[in-house]
């Protein structure tokens, strides 16, 4: 039986627990999306807490895919020369370093969360002074009317989808070369291509919208786009909302996300990170531990692939039930990895019941520090 700390074999990639740092973004750099040293301690520090994987936040796949003018990018080589000291020093630690590769869609051209999360309109700029763009929408209304300004917005043409398809490409070519070892791809949170899923957002009447088919397409042609150049030898996440929960309107929700999670595995996905909710201010997430759950275990039963589970998991225990209870195969952890960047180190301390193994867990130069 699978726990916590047991490793997690994907394709030839051996993760050696069953802890992740969930993608969080960290709005530190400058308006060129170049990681900064912020980066390499924020990362670097959960490698050395015990994660088995570290996964970067959303990093934008193209400049006008950034939810704010300060996140960080892969849209150039030089973009790729900046993470490699990252994925060098997490698996130097013995975690499998991933990256998000994302496209923020309407929700792009924002100020960071300490600044309002308000939209930014092309031309005018955050108080750093990073300007506005026009974002990408699949629908030019696709979201109730925002109060005040909001962003310039433009309906994606099929050249604009094309643009995305590869850009989504050559990001993965710039992550492999950038060390990574896992990519995801972010389709939740009424970004981009969550966008595109949820006929709440989508109201094309092209082959990219209306049924299910055409709504899930781009995420499809993405995820081909991007394995055609992700080695056979490495695994591909792909993060989905498992529902808008907007129950009281047609929307995306969970038989849908089984759905497309079999169409994925098909495509090659190795696992899918069940995530929900972020599409519409109406939504009614129900919170609490384990919140999301209950998703990424419905997909496992209905759906042939691995699963992530995440949202609401704070203490090792907890992590470890879900696993042992088969109802995820990996649990990433985020605000809890933000108040202890050790979270790892503090499962093995407290499941592994050797307390010599659990201190084989700890960096050589913390050791000392293991047996208590
Ligand atoms: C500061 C912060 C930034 C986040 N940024 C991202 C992100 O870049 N990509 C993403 O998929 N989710 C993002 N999330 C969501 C987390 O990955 C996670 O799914 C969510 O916080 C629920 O897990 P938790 O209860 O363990 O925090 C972010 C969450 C936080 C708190």
């Amino acid at each position: 039986m699978a726990d916590l700390l047991s490793p997690l074999s994907l394709r030839e990639t051996a993760v050696p627990n069953r802890i992740a740092v969930s993608p969080m973004c960290q709005y530190s750099c400058e308006p060129d999306g170049l990681a900064t040293e912020w980066h390499r301690v924020h990362l670097g520090s959960r490698a050395v807490g015990g994660a088995g994987i570290v996964m970067t936040e959303a990093t934008a796949v193209d400049p006008v895919g950034r939810i704010s003018p300060h996140d960080l990018g892969i849209w150039s080589d030089e973009h790729a020369e900046a993470l490699q000291p990252i994925t060098e020093f997490v698996r130097d630690q013995g975690g499998v370093p991933g990256i998000q590769l994302a496209h923020a869609g309407h929700k792009a051209s924002k100020t960071r969360p300490w600044d309002g999360n308000v939209p930014i309109v092309p031309d005018e700029t955050d108080p750093d002074g990073a300007e506005g763009w026009e974002v990408l929408s699949p629908s030019p209304d696709a979201y109730p009317p925002f109060e005040g300004d909001r962003p310039a917005m433009r309906k994606a043409t099929q050249e604009d989808i094309e643009g995305v398809i590869d850009a989504y490409r050559a990001a993965a070519e710039r992550s492999l070369a950038a060390g990574f070892e896992i990519a995801e791809v972010h389709a939740a949170h009424g970004y981009l291509l969550h966008e595109f899923l949820s006929p709440v957002t989508n109201r094309r009447e092209d082959d990219y919208g209306g049924n299910f088919e055409n709504r899930t397409r781009l995420v499809r042609e993405i995820v081909t786009a991007v394995r055609e150049v992700w080695p056979d030898d490495k695994p591909l996440f792909v993060r989905i909302s498992g529902t808008d929960w907007l129950d009281d309107r047609e929307s995306w929700d969970l038989d849908q996300s089984v759905r497309l999670a079999d169409d994925l595995a098909e495509l090659g996905v190795d696992l899918v990170d069940v995530s929900s909710g972020g599409l519409h201010p109406d939504q009614a997430v129900p919170g609490g531990p384990n919140f999301q759950v209950p998703l990424a275990e419905r997909v496992r039963e209905e759906a042939d692939v691995a699963v992530g589970a995440v949202g609401g998991v704070t203490e090792p225990e907890q992590a470890d039930a879900i696993v042992r209870n088969d109802r995820a195969d990996l649990v990433l952890v985020g605000r809890e990895f933000l108040r202890d960047p050790y979270f790892g180190l503090r499962a093995s301390d407290e499941l592994e019941r050797d307390p010599d193994d659990a201190a084989q867990q700890w960096p050589v130069q913390y050791r000392r520090a293991a047996h208590r």
